[in-house]
């Protein structure tokens, strides 16, 4: 970003600036909507660590992405030894991280290009569900596609909090899903679930009235019927 504008950028041209910006912790857009909408990005690196953490991960677990973009996240998570279906709904951006990640040694993740929405129900089940766009409404089929004791952890629009917290939920037997929201992790829509402006405005006005609650003070409860977010207790659903 230049000026509040995005700069493009190319390895090729400016390989200097390129590296400053791949080292940094720095969001990084890769595709740009009508010149000033990021529709795909690299993750800042310790909002991917941060996530990473909350999947309390181990060598050999299945996990989900919804979200591969540049794949850079798939790659940290194989690394760890994990096995990564990830689903990128952008046909570039897929055909991009493949090739970046049998560059990067990662060629056992498998990238499908799909909408994340629907999950991976030929690669299933999984151990943790992870998705690095923001959704509003948690898709059933990433419940389903869980394994009970298993975890899901997705960025969560502006629906109560003008930040967007992160859901950590927790997996049960009978496919429900229940959890909490932790720190604030700002990330673009999961495509389909964009809100509009004036929704983050209200959302702001209905928190300031609320007193401000803390984001651990949320949590929600996912069944097959729907989903409700609750504050300090499942008894006590919010208005959203
Ligand atoms: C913040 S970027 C992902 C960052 C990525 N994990 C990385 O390591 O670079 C969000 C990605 O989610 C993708 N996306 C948005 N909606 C989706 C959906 N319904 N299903 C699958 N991918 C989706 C976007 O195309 C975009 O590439």
């Amino acid at each position: 970003m230049r000026d509040g504008r995005f700069v493009s950028l190319s390895r090729e041209e400016d390989p200097r600036e390129w590296e400053r910006l791949v080292a940094s912790d720095d969001a990084i857009a890769t595709q740009i909507k009508d010149g000033m909408w990021p529709v795909s990005s690299s993750s800042a690196p310790s909002i991917m660590a941060e996530m990473i953490d909350a999947l309390e991960l181990s060598a050999g677990m299945r996990v989900l992405e919804i979200g591969t973009g540049t794949g850079y996240n798939a790659a940290c998570m194989a690394a760890l030894g994990a096995e990564v279906v990830s689903v990128e709904i952008d046909r570039e951006a897929a055909d991009h991280a493949r090739d970046s990640l049998r560059a990067a040694g990662h060629s056992d993740v498998v990238v499908i290009t799909g909408n994340g929405e629907v999950g991976a129900p030929a690669h299933g089940p999984f151990d943790r569900v992870i998705a690095t766009a923001a959704a509003h409404t948690l898709p059933h089929a990433w419940v389903k596609q869980t394994k009970a004791g298993g975890l899901i952890v997705v960025p969560w629009a502006a629906t109560f909090r003008p930040d967007g917290p992160l859901a950590i939920l927790k997996v049960n037997a009978d496919a429900t899903a229940e959890g909490r929201f932790t720190a604030p992790a700002w990330f673009m829509p999961l495509r389909g679930q964009g809100l509009p402006q004036a929704v983050l405005q209200e959302t702001e006005e209905r928190w300031i009235k609320a007193g401000r609650p803390d984001c651990t003070r949320y949590g929600i409860t996912v069944t097959p019927t729907g989903q409700v977010i609750w504050l300090d207790s499942p008894d006590s659903p919010i208005d959203r």
